[in-house]
């Protein structure tokens, strides 16, 4: 089965990233055929900022195999490294209702934010399509504000495999109701939007400030805590088994330590869960070419089946 994601490159990782999708990733990728591709032309839609692109990109690539993406269990490249997406764009754009796309959701919530309504933000889905089909893709695991995507696409294809005959597999979208939102240092979502992230790969300093930041109640000291409307709690959790959870609990109810104790022990648990990664993102940032080597093997890997797929549409369509 082929399971297939693309990711923005946008920025520095927080743990939101981490266990809300990094996670399901890396299990995807024991499991299923896994397709992952850094979205960087869909991520021109939003960053003017060609140096700060080129950086985010390879950022992004460093940090995705820093946490795990392996590229012998995976295929991970850059979208612009297979260009055959941007010709399949324009095949599909020729399936693509107007309506369809004045329909999107994400477009009319970014326009009413203020970001210009270029066509780029009004196309974004088919090109996103594109990806999808291009490879095709069984399932698309998704935040829900992706899944009207995922939904334009299945149109798309049952749309061009009627006129053409069947060319796509029509992917499913996976959403996980399972998992559960990570708290940022006010409770609220942990989002870089929201400026309340504990990011990934702080340094030992930073990442003390961040713990200590985190916003708790004020129960004096030497009485007891509840556990289960804390935030530091509910980071802990993140990291802990039931039984090492039930020995927080405990010390949350016995009255001997402060919210400060529990912020100290929460980084600990922080700086230790991510210190082989730290170690390899280092190498990786020593050594980017490497991290380009790999980018490209990927690329040559994906492109053979877009080749495939660019073919049979280029067939179809009568484009010689
Ligand atoms: P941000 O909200 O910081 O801009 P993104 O929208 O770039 O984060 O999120 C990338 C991925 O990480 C998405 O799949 C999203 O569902 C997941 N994610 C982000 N923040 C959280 C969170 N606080 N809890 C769970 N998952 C999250
Ligand atoms: N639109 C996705 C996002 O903002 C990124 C993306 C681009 C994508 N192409 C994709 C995700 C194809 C899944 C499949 O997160």
């Amino acid at each position: 089965m082929r399971t297939l994601t693309g990711l923005q490159p946008s920025g520095a990782l927080h743990l939101g990233n981490y266990f809300g999708s990094i996670k399901q990733m890396l299990d995807a990728q024991e499991k299923e055929d896994l397709f992952i591709f850094i979205a960087n032309y869909h991520a021109l839609t939003s960053l003017k900022d060609g140096e700060l692109l080129r950086q985010n990109t390879l950022d992004a690539a460093i940090n995705f195999l820093s946490l795990g993406i392996d590229p012998n269990k995976s295929t991970f490249w850059v979208q612009s490294d297979v260009k055959e997406v941007l010709e399949l764009y324009w095949v599909l754009s020729n399936v693509t209702p107007m309506g369809l796309l004045e329909r999107a959701h994400s477009y009319k919530d970014k326009v009413s934010k203020g970001i210009p309504a270029n066509h780029s933000l009004f196309s974004y889905p088919v090109l996103m399509a594109a990806d999808i089909l291009m490879y095709q893709t069984n399932v698309v695991p998704v935040g829900k504000d992706q899944v009207q995507h995922v939904e334009i696409t299945r149109d798309l294809a049952i749309k061009f495999n009627n006129e053409y005959g069947e060319i796509f597999t029509i992917p499913e979208f996976r959403t996980s109701d399972e998992i559960s939102t990570v708290p940022g240092l006010d409770g609220a979502k942990m989002s870089k939007s929201y400026n309340n992230t504990i990011g990934i790969f702080l340094n030992e300093k930073e990442l003390k400030k961040a713990c200590s930041s985190i916003v708790t109640d004020s129960t004096p000291l030497e009485e007891p805590k509840d556990p289960h409307s804390c935030n530091v709690f509910a980071l802990a959790k993140l990291f802990l088994n039931e039984d090492e959870q039930d020995e927080l609990i405990l010390r949350y109810k016995s009255g001997k330590e402060g919210y400060g104790h529990f912020k100290m022990y929460l980084k600990e648990l922080i700086w230790d869960y991510f210190e082989p990664h730290r170690k390899k993102r280092e190498y990786y940032l020593k050594n980017s070419n490497e991290v380009k080597d790999i980018l490209n093997e990927g690329a040559k890997k994906a492109r053979v089946v877009a080749r495939e797929s660019i073919e049979k549409v280029r067939e179809v369509v009568g484009i010689f």
